[in-house]
């Protein structure tokens, strides 16, 4: 048997609807991928990658930082969305090249047709970092879906309910795999297993994440 082969066979885009509002686009943004890390490279260089703090006062084990018209903001007072960065209060740099495009066309796949993000989260996991179960429910038009793209180092995705108590199914989200959620699955909890150590060859000991959004 060929390894490299059955690799590349792997690596062919693929698509797997979860539920009727969630759809797993498998390599859809591998062709992008180096487009998209060379984004994220220069909105960090403006807006830097920070570890924000919970309404509870912890702080998130996940560095974040946003591009586009809005960002997602944690910290004492709540989760909130703002124009500006609070760290150094300029604005959130524009999405990059092939961000709009790519959350567009790939929320077109899953049946959201005209989706055009004006947020879009950025999450970088290290060795254990992880995210716990929660909803995306900071958004003020519920009917416009969430588009998540992931790079670098694999990662244990749970993808539950409509309730937190609901039993949560897990995917492993690869470099390159796009998942929409929207609909009637709009309001599924989900969440991040603690990242486990790696290295991929084009994005080193991290996992990447791009959340698109449709803030308001
Ligand atoms: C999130 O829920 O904002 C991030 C999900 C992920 O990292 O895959
Ligand atoms: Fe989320």
């Amino acid at each position: 048997m060929n390894g490299d082969l059955f690799a590349d066979v792997d690596r062919r885009p693929w698509a797997e609807r979860l539920g009727p509002g969630s759809l797993i686009l498998r390599g859809f943004a591998l062709a992008e991928a180096p487009v998209l890390q060379a984004g994220i490279a220069a909105v960090t260089a403006a807006a830097p990658l920070r570890r924000m703090q919970t309404p509870g006062g912890f702080t998130m084990s996940v560095a974040m930082s946003n591009c586009g018209d809005l960002g997602w903001v944690s910290d004492a007072s709540g989760y909130r969305y703002a124009a500006a960065d609070p760290q150094n209060g300029a604005p959130w740099p524009a999405m990059p090249p092939g961000f709009h495009e790519l959350a567009g066309d790939a929320a077109q796949q899953a049946g959201f047709a005209g989706f055009a993000p004006d947020a879009c989260l950025i999450n970088r996991y290290e060795p254990g970092a992880r995210m716990s179960l929660h909803q995306d429910r900071d958004e003020r038009d519920l009917t416009q879906p969430i588009v998540s793209v992931s790079l670098g180092l694999p990662a244990t995705f749970l993808f539950g309910g409509l309730r937190r108590a609901e039993p949560t199914q897990r995917l492993v989200l690869q470099h390159g795999d796009v998942l929409v959620w929207g609909g009637p699955d709009r309001l599924r909890y989900h969440g991040v297993l603690a990242l486990k150590p790696g290295a991929h060859p084009a994005v080193g000991a991290y996992r990447f994440n791009l959340t698109f959004r449709r803030a308001r």
